[in-house]
């Protein structure tokens, strides 16, 4: 899907988004691209998939990079952010992407599953954010893709993805406090069911969760996507500390 927007909104901004090699990341980061922004992704195994990423934004004018980094690993979080500015130059815009769904019934969830759980979708984001701020300019932008299942876990076994994503929500208020006064903005979007890898369209919880929708289909990677986009631009500069939802009615 072609973004409608014809203004460069994000001409002369740097992004970096974590887990950008398929699925919400990947659509965010030709997003950011199409609206003038310089783009790093990272990706921990995907590799074809996060190059192929690089090439369709060249392909069309852009500027991108992919580096290997897992979110887990605080070492090689720090190093994407500081190989981000290295190599283009500056960082205005941190989207934190990537993300780990690991769902398994209460007595078999395994501690070392909690604890990668924790390290990818929480730590990780506090660790790039950490990062990225010691880079960022009055204008940064820090957006966290949290879920929806912070607020409402409708089916068991999600417990401890719930609680990474309720945790992000909290971190996105901590921080705002800590970057308002440096004019740096921290948002979470919490997306619904969305199509991709991680939760397909036809996989087994699909059926049971259209119902529970107003809009009777999952969400598109892009309209995720274009939610970032803005809230990446100058136009969401009094927006921050919030976690806005975009779910097609799940919750409501
Ligand atoms: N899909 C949904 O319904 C939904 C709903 C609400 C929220 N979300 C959230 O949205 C984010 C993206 O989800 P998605 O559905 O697009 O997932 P996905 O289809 O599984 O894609 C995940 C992306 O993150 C990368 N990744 C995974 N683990 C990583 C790690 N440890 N370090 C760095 N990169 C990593 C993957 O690349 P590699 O495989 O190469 O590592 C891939 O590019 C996640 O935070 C997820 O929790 C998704």
């Amino acid at each position: 899907m072609k973004p409608e927007t014809t203004a460069a909104r994000l001409a002369n901004k740097v992004a970096l988004v974590t887990g950008g090699s398929r699925g919400i990341g990947e659509a965010i980061a030709i997003r950011l691209a199409a609206e003038g922004a310089s783009v790093a992704i990272t990706y921990t195994s995907a590799k074809e998939k996060a190059e192929a990423v690089v090439k369709s934004i060249e392909a069309a004018g852009g500027r991108a990079l992919a580096i290997k980094a897992d979110s887990g690993d605080a070492a090689e979080v720090k190093n994407a952010v500081d190989e981000t500015v290295r190599a283009l130059g500056a960082l205005d815009i941190l989207v934190n992407n990537a993300g780990v769904a690991i769902m398994a019934p209460l007595d078999e969830f395994k501690l070392e599953d909690f604890d990668r759980t924790f390290a990818v979708n929480v730590r990780g984001v506090f660790v790039a954010s950490q990062e990225a701020s010691r880079h960022m300019k009055e204008g940064g932008r820090i957006i966290i893709i949290g879920s929806t299942n912070a607020d409402r876990m409708p089916f068991p076994g999600g417990s401890v993805y719930a609680m990474s994503k309720a945790a992000v929500a909290g971190l996105t208020k901590g921080l705002a406090r800590d970057l308002g006064p440096r004019g740096i903005t921290v948002t979470n979007v919490q997306p619904g069911p969305v199509n991709t890898d991680m939760n397909p369209e036809t996989g087994p919880f699909a059926e049971s969760l259209k119902k529970l929708m107003a809009i009777d289909r999952y969400g598109k990677g892009e309209e995720i996507a274009a939610f970032v986009a803005f809230l990446a631009s100058a136009e969401a500069a009094y927006i921050t500390g919030s976690s806005l939802t975009i779910d097609g009615g799940f919750g409501a």
